[in-house]
C-alpha cells in the first residue's frame, strides 16, 4: 500500500505539550475503551446498510458511468453550472478549488487544457444568477442540476430559470441536452423529468446523505468533467477507509480526532472547533467541513431519545489571513476553541522573494526567502503560540494538495463525523431540525397541500 498522504498531529492537545490539553495516559485508557464503544456503534449501522460513505470508493459501475458522462460532456461544454445546495454544493466546490486550483475560471483554455469552466450556484440569490448567465453562452453550458430529494427550493427554482434560459437559447428541442442530473435512484421530481425526457441522469446512493456525498456522482462528475484523477481521489478515500477499520484509538486518525475534538467539547467547555488550513486552495474545504461538523453534531434529542440539544460549533478559518482577523480572539479571548490547522508540507511551485530595499533593515529576512516558507512558518508559529497559551490545537498534515491526499481527507472528516455521532449520542445522518424553516416556507410560497402559516406580526415597538 503507498505512504498515506495524510497524518495527524494531536501532540498539542495533550496536557504534556500544553496546560489546557488532555492527560496522555487517559488516551490507553478509558478514551480508548470509549473509542471501542464509538466504533463498534458505528460497524452495526455500516453492516445494517446505513452508511454508504464508506462504500463509495469501491462502487465500479457508478464511477465508469460518471468518467464517461465526464469524458463526453467535458469535450462539448465550454462552462459547466452545478446548481445545488449544502452537502449538495460544498463537495463540488471543495473538489474545485483544491484540485484545479485558483482563478480556474479566469484561466484561458489552453491553460485549463480545452477542459470547461466550472460555476458551482448554491444560492437563489437573483443577482448572481442573473449575472451568471449573463456570462454565459447557452449553446456551449451544461447544467448538473444536484438534488438528492429533488425537492429543495432553491436548486429547483435555479433548475426552472435555467430550463427557460436554455429553451430560449437553443430551442426546447435541444434544450435536454445541456442538462445532467444527480439525484435519488428512484424517487424525486428531478428522477421523474429525467424520466419523462430522457435527460442523463446520475444516483446518489439511496444510503448516502447530501453531506456525506461528495465521493458519490455529486462531487465526482463535476470534478471529473474538469479532468481531476478520480481514480486517485478514490483511491485516497479508500486508503483512509482501511486505516480507519481498526477500533484501536491510537492507529486510527478519525477515531483520534472525533475522540479528541468531543472531550474538547465535552468536559472541557471548548465547544468551538475551528479549521484553518493554511493554503488558499482548501478554503472552501474547510466550508465543507463546517457544514458536515454542524449539520452531522447539532441535534435536539439523543439516540435514546432524550433531549440532548448537542454539538459543537465548527467554524472555517484559512491562515495566514484569519491571522489578521480572527487569532486575537483565538489567543486571549475565552478558552472555548480547538484550532486544527491543515498543513501542506509540498505546496508546489514557490515564489521567491526578491532582496531589495537594502537600506531598509526590517525587510532582509524576507528578501531570499519564499511565499510558501513564509506561509507555513506562520502557521507553525501560531500553532507554538496558541500551545504556550495554554490553547489547545492540532494540525492535519497534508503531503501535497493532489487528488490522493484530498481523498484521504475527505474520507478522514467524515469518518471522524460518525464516530463524533456515537459519541454525542446523536444520528450524524439526520437534520430534523431544518425542516419547521422549509414548511414555513412553501406555505408562504404557497405550495400545494402546504397551509400559509401565520407568522408572528412581530411590533413596531421594538424597531430601531
Ligand atoms: O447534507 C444534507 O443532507 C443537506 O445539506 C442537503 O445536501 C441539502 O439540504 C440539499 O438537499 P438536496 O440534495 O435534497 O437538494
Amino acid at each position: 500500500m503507498a505512504d498515506p498522504s495524510l497524518r495527524l498531529d494531536y501532540a498539542n492537545l495533550l496536557s504534556a505539550h500544553t496546560s489546557g490539553g488532555v492527560a496522555p495516559q487517559r488516551l490507553g485508557g478509558e478514551l480508548a475503551e470509549r473509542f471501542r464503544g464509538a466504533h463498534a456503534a458505528v460497524e452495526t449501522r455500516r453492516a445494517s446498510g446505513d452508511m454508504g460513505f464508506f462504500d463509495l470508493p469501491y462502487a465500479a459501475d457508478t464511477i465508469a458511468r460518471v468518467k464517461e458522462l465526464a469524458d463526453g460532456f467535458g469535450q462539448w461544454f465550454h462552462d459547466v453550472v452545478v446548481l445545488g445546495i449544502g452537502g449538495s454544493g460544498l463537495g463540488a466546490l471543495a473538489l474545485r478549488d483544491a484540485l484545479l486550483g485558483p482563478y480556474w475560471n479566469e484561466r484561458t483554455d489552453e491553460e485549463r487544457e480545452h477542459f470547461p469552466r466550472l460555476h458551482v450556484v448554491d444560492n437563489p440569490d437573483p443577482e448572481t444568477f442573473r449575472r451568471l448567465l449573463h456570462r454565459l453562452d447557452p449553446a456551449k453550458t451544461l447544467f448538473n442540476v444536484v438534488s438528492k430529494s429533488g425537492a429543495t427550493a432553491e436548486t429547483m427554482a435555479q433548475y426552472l430559470v435555467a430550463r427557460a434560459w436554455v429553451d430560449e437559447g437553443v430551442g426546447e428541442d435541444h434544450a435536454r441536452g445541456h442538462f445532467l442530473f444527480t439525484t435519488d435512484p428512484g424517487r424525486g421530481a428531478l428522477r421523474q423529468i429525467a424520466e419523462a425526457e430522457e435527460i442523463p441522469a446520475l444516483p446518489v446512493p439511496e444510503n448516502v446523505g447530501g453531506r456525506f456525498s461528495v465521493l458519490s456522482p455529486v462531487g465526482l462528475l463535476p470534478a471529473a468533467v474538469c479532468g481531476v484523477d478520480v481514480d486517485e481521489l478514490l483511491a485516497g478515500a479508500a486508503a483512509m477507509e482501511a486505516r480507519c477499520r481498526t477500533a484501536e484509538l491510537g492507529e486510527n486518525p478519525a477515531g483520534m480526532l472525533a475522540t479528541l475534538l468531543h472531550l474538547a467539547d465535552t468536559e472541557q467547555r471548548r465547544p468551538i472547533h475551528v479549521l484553518m488550513p493554511y493554503v488558499d486552495r482548501l478554503r472552501s474545504f474547510a466550508l465543507w467541513f463546517q457544514q458536515l461538523w454542524a449539520e452531522s453534531l447539532g441535534k435536539a434529542q439523543g439516540l435514546d431519545g432524550r433531549r440532548a440539544h448537542t454539538g459543537p460549533t465548527p467554524l472555517a478559518a484559512v491562515g495566514a489571513t484569519d491571522q489578521h482577523s480572527m487569532l486575537q480572539l483565538f489567543m486571549e479571548g475565552p478558552h472555548d476553541k480547538v484550532v486544527l490547522f491543515v498543513a501542506v508540507e509540498d505546496m508546489g511551485a514557490d515564489v521567491a522573494i526578491p532582496s531589495r530595499h537594502p537600506g531598509i533593515s526590517s525587510l532582509g529576512y524576507l528578501g531570499g526567502s519564499s511565499l510558501g516558507r513564509l506561509l507555513d512558518t506562520e502557521r507553525r508559529a501560531t500553532a507554538e503560540a496558541l500551545r504556550r497559551e495554554g490553547r489547545p490545537n492540532a494540525t492535519v498534515v497534508l503531503a501535497r494538495v493532489d487528488a490522493r491526499a484530498l481523498g484521504e481527507a475527505l474520507m478522514l472528516f467524515q469518518i471522524a463525523t460518525v464516530y463524533a455521532g456515537a459519541l454525542y449520542g446523536v444520528d450524524p445522518l439526520d437534520q430534523p431540525g431544518v425542516e419547521l424553516g422549509k414548511i414555513l416556507t412553501y406555505g408562504l410560497m404557497g405550495r400545494e397541500g402546504y397551509d400559509v402559516p401565520e407568522l408572528d406580526p412581530g411590533d413596531p415597538r421594538w424597531v430601531v
